[in-house]
């Protein structure tokens, strides 16, 4: 990595040294057709981390999140969840195996309940019934349950997409540009949510942003994907924001 800071701070969980990666990715590799988009990343992600990847447009942020959740193919390198190589699984198993997947766009399905939209997100668990606490962390989905996912805010089918990726009980949640068409307000509500989300069920999470105040807000770490590759790195609490936002400026 090119830039490894080693300070620490009270805010910034104990997760940098010692316990094993609970998502650990290296040397990925992958493709559409001939054309090589991501060239040989390396992330870890300890548990309970919030890691941020941000980038500008066309930088990798989807397609590394797809080829995560297994829907971008790996060209090579290797993806273990826990300790469990999922490289080669299916999208479905990588699910089983602890990875949740928050779309970029959300991708509610419209003409479904809110209820039914998070029904989805449950298959894995052998559940048919939405838990409680999901309607605890999203009040208004309780309130929305048998409305159409159509017809929610975008803040609010932003909450139904992450709690449908909850259902199935995630060791890692990955959120591919959450703020997007957001407005600043729910973005911080988001903020806190998020966090929330770590601090109760202690899972890790990655979530690829260009929005540089929302990951500051919510990030134990930072870093930058320029044209398929991690370029810089930092704890939170070190961050150089002027440089991160070089970064990130056309
Ligand atoms: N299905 C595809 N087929 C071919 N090339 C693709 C495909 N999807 C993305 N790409 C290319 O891969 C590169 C990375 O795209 P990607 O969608 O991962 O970027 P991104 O960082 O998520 O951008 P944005 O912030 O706009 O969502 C871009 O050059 C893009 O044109
Ligand atoms: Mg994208």
């Amino acid at each position: 990595m090119l830039q490894t800071a080693t300070a620490s701070s009270s805010i910034v969980p104990p997760v940098m040294t010692g316990a094993r990666p609970m998502l650990a990715i290296s040397d990925l590799h992958a493709a559409y057709g001939q054309s090589e988009v991501l060239h040989g990343i390396d992330i870890n992600v300890a548990p309970g981390e919030i890691v941020a990847v941000m980038g500008r447009n066309g930088m990798g942020k989807s397609t590394l999140m797809k080829t995560l959740m297994g829907i971008v193919p790996t060209k090579s390198g290797t993806i273990t969840v826990d300790g469990t190589d999922v490289t080669t699984l299916k999208s479905h198993a990588r699910v089983a195996k602890g990875l949740a997947y928050v779309p970029q766009g959300r991708m509610i399905f419209s003409t479904m309940t809110v209820q039914e939209n998070i029904e989805t997100g449950l298959t894995v668990t052998g559940s048919r019934k939405v838990p409680q606490d999901l309607y605890t962390m999203f009040p208004v989905l309780l309130e929305m349950k048998g409305r159409r996912g159509g017809n929610l805010s975008g803040g609010q089918q932003q909450q139904l997409a992450i709690a449908r990726a909850l259902a199935s009980n995630p060791k890692v949640l990955l959120l591919d540009e959450p703020t997007e068409g957001i407005q600043p307000s729910i973005i911080r509500e988001m903020g806190r949510t998020l966090k929330k989300i770590r601090d109760e069920r202690g899972l890790s999470i990655v979530v690829s942003e260009q929005v540089l105040s929302f990951a500051m807000d919510v990030a134990d770490r930072v870093l930058v994907i320029e044209n398929g590759s991690i370029v810089h790195e930092s704890l939170r609490a070190d961050i150089d924001e002027a440089q991160v936002a070089r970064f990130l400026s056309v």
